[in-house]
This record gives structure tokens, sequence and C-alpha cells, in this order.
């Protein structure tokens, strides 16, 4: 399939029925102001805009470098840990998790190179599960921190590190540890330089939840054996069409203002609808993208999200018939190659009439009609359709939703690349726990 064929789809008409027709254009037109200002950086946030050409810079400078030491760990450790938070880990298990690896908090025996999670959490049972899961194994570390101080890594990277001299005495624990961090400050990068262990680099110009792209998601990615090039040119690719400045043709422009228009016109709900429980992980990094990046001065859509067909049995009521609030984002992803048929069974169940017809199109049948349900119900729906679920298709539409996420701050009139609200319970916590000046 040629490279273009294979980049996300979106399709806004379906929505633009709930909208006046003069407003939606008005805000179109400033979509494209809001792409000018972004790709001349002139935007407010212009500091932190060095994810923009991330995918080019990735692959024809930094990924030699992040693929030499995910080889080196490949060949010494049969395990990694990434401890990390927020946009410290959520991109890299996103991918992991929708290219099919397990990205859980302990150890499962069907990856050949397993990788873990820690860091996100204040668990003690999970932490514990991790660390017995890491028993038999001879693992490594990657601790991902921008700050290096952010409570949660940091307590768990306590845990982690202990346990790698406890077992490595001799200093191999260091050959084992890799941190990806801020390339001159911060207290990770002093810990590194002090004892001598590697580091990668989260640049400086890239926030947390745009960070994907760099060694923050690529090293975990590649330990793991995804093809990081695949992903890191569907990014490029699909930065070719989201940064073009056409109306017509481009797909954030489309679909950061008839977001936008929709949350003028009263819709404060954003779900994003997905069809495949491996993009779990994945509607966590856009909650993060699209949560962080809009939801600030009173403004933004909340970002929800519903797995189809599970939620249609839990959410599905609200949606169709809840306070008319939200609308819809679907998110469809093409299946590999696997195509399995409806087997024969128990006549009893009313099934028979879909006997070796392809799971698939049951799947495709539930979409249309929880589409045109929800459409019917007052919900306005955009679709977000990925050709092939794989590396390519996953990194296109991680730089889709970047895009879409810094237009859509514009519109709203926020700076999308800063996050001031997030401190406000690290505050709370950090009184309530006696850290000193709190
Ligand atoms: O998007 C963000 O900036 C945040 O989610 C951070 O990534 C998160 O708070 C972790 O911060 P740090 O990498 O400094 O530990």
């Amino acid at each position: 399939m040629p490279a273009e064929n294979r980049l996300p789809i979106v399709r806004v008409d379906n929505a633009e029925g709930f909208l006046s027709p003069p407003h939606l254009s008005a805000v179109r037109a400033r979509a494209l102001d809001a792409l000018n200002a972004l790709t001349a950086r002139s935007c407010e946030g212009s500091d932190f805009l060095g994810w923009l050409d991330l995918p080019e810079r990735m692959l024809a400078e930094e990924l030699p470098a992040i693929e030499t030491q995910a080889e080196r760990l490949r060949s010494s450790s049969d395990a990694l840990v990434v401890i990390g938070i927020g946009g410290s880990s959520l991109g890299g298990r996103a991918a992991l998790s929708a290219l099919g690896h397990s990205a859980t908090e302990t150890v499962q025996p069907s990856d050949t190179h397993p990788v873990v999670f820690a860091g996100h959490h204040l668990n003690s049972d999970t932490l514990r599960e991790t660390l017995d899961s890491l028993d038999d194994h001879d693992y490594a570390v990657n601790v991902i921190s921008k700050s290096g101080t952010t409570t949660e890594p940091g307590i768990a990277f306590r845990f982690f590190l202990d346990d790698l001299k406890r077992r490595h005495p001799d200093g191999g624990w260091k050959s084992r540890l890799i941190a990806t961090t801020d390339p001159r400050k911060g207290a990770l990068k002093e810990l590194a330089n002090d004892e001598g262990f590697e580091t990668l680099v989260v640049p400086p110009d890239v926030g947390g939840r745009f960070s994907v792209l760099s060694a923050v998601g690529l090293f975990p990615l590649a330990y793991a054996g995804v093809d990081v090039r695949a992903m890191l040119d569907g990014a490029r690719d699909m930065a070719a069409v989201a940064l073009r400045e056409d109306l017509e043709t481009n797909p954030s422009i489309s679909l950061s203002s008839v977001r936008n228009a929709l949350f003028d016109a009263g819709y404060g709900v954003d779900c994003l609808s997905f069809t495949n429980p491996r993009l779990r992980h994945f509607a966590g990094w856009w909650q993060q993208l699209f949560g962080e990046s809009e939801g600030k001065d009173g403004k933004g859509p909340f970002p929800a999200t519903c797995e189809i067909p599970a939620d249609l049995h839990s959410l599905g009521q609200y949606i169709q018939d809840g306070r008319r609030q939200l609308y819809e984002t679907f998110l469809h992803a093409g299946e590999g190659n696997t195509s399995l048929l409806v087997p024969a069974g128990p006549s009893r169940d009313g099934l028979d009439y879909l006997e070796g017809r392809p799971v698939s199109d049951v799947l495709e049948a539930a979409l249309d009609g929880t589409r045109s349900a929800h459409q019917s119900g007052g919900v306005p729906t955009l679709d977000v359709r990925v050709p092939v679920l794989d590396a390519f298709g996953i990194g296109a539409t991680f730089f889709l939703f970047q895009i879409t996420v810094a237009l859509g701050g514009a519109l709203l009139g926020v700076n999308p690349f800063d996050q001031p609200g997030v401190e406000a319970y690290k505050r709370n916590m950090f009184k309530r726990l006696g850290r000193p000046g709190y």
C-alpha cells in the first residue's frame, strides 16, 4: 500500500450539520492563521515547538544513538522497567500496546523483551507485584523524567535502583540503567554524571505530552523490537499533510476547526470512541494530550473515552440519551491480516446468520450502527480512520493529534504547551507530607 494511503483519514461532515456554516468558516480561517503562526514559530508557547520537526530530526540525527543503546541493553538484559509518569510514559506505552505488546505493570511471558511500567502510580501492591515479577529476570531500567524530581517516578526509581545495586553490587547496575532526561540539568542528569551511567535526551523544547517521538518513547519501543523508523516515517509523512497550509486538504485544520466550533456551540465533552482494545493506552495518551493542552482558563472540552463495543454496554445509554453535551471522535484502525470467521455454534443464540462472516465485518457494522444511532440521538460525530494499525500508522496518528491540539489550543485562546494546573495537587500533597518549604 503506498505511504499516502496509510495515513489516517479524517472525516468531519457528520458533525457539520450541528454547526452554523458562517461560524465554522470563520473558525476555519482562524485555524489557518493558527497553522501559519505555528509553522512560523510565532505562536504562544513557541519555546516548546521542538516536537514539530522531531520526526526529521530523530531520523537524521539522534535515532542511531537510541538504537545502539537499545541493542546494547537487549543483549544484556531480558526485560526493561520503564519508570515515568504522564508525558514521560504514556506515549511509549500507547504505542507498545497498540502494536500488540503487553505493556503492563508485570512481566508477561509472551513478550521476548518485555517492557513493564512503573512510576505512574503510588500503589504498594502493584509496585511489589512489579518487583516480584522480575525475580527471575536480569532486567534493565529506563528512568524517564525531564525534571528528575517528580514524586511518583522518583519513589519507584529508589526501589529499582536499590534492587539493581543489590543484584549487581560490583557496578553492573550502572550498565543496566539508562536515564532519559534534560541534556544539561536536573537531578537525574547530575546523578548520571556523578555515577557514570548512560543518558538519553528529553529535548528541552519539547513538553512531556509531545515527547513520544523523542528518546522518551523511542527507546522503550526500540528495546521491545518495534520498528521505530517506520513510526517516525509515519509521523514525518503525516507532518507533510497536516502542516500544509491548505484549508481543503489539511486534516488537522478540519478536525481542530470542527472541534472548536462544537465547543463554541456548547458541546463540552469530546468522547474518543475507539474500536480496538489495543488502543486503550492510546486513548490515555490522547486524554493527556487534549486535557492538558486545552483544559485551562475555564475552557476546553473534557476528553472522555469509550471502547467500542465494550462500553456501549455501559456508557452507550448516556451517549445516546443522556445530557446533550458531548460529541464523539471515532478512532477506528484497520486490522492486520487476521481474518477470523464467526464459527458454527449453538443455534439457540440466534447468531447463525453470521456464521462464516469475518468478525471484522461485525465490528464495522457495530461502528456504523453506533455512529448513526448516536448521530440521530443528537451527538455530532467525527471520524479518524487509521488504515493499518502498524508502527507507521501509529506514528502518523500521534502526529495528526499533536498538530490538531496545537491548533485547537490557539483557537481556544490558550497556550497549548503549558500545564500550570498540574501543580495544585502537588502543593497540597507536599504540604500534607511535610516537605520543607510547603
Ligand atoms: O506532559 C507533561 O509535561 C507532564 O505529564 C510530565 O511529562 C509529567 O509530569 C512528568 O514530568 P517529568 O518528566 O519531569 O518527571
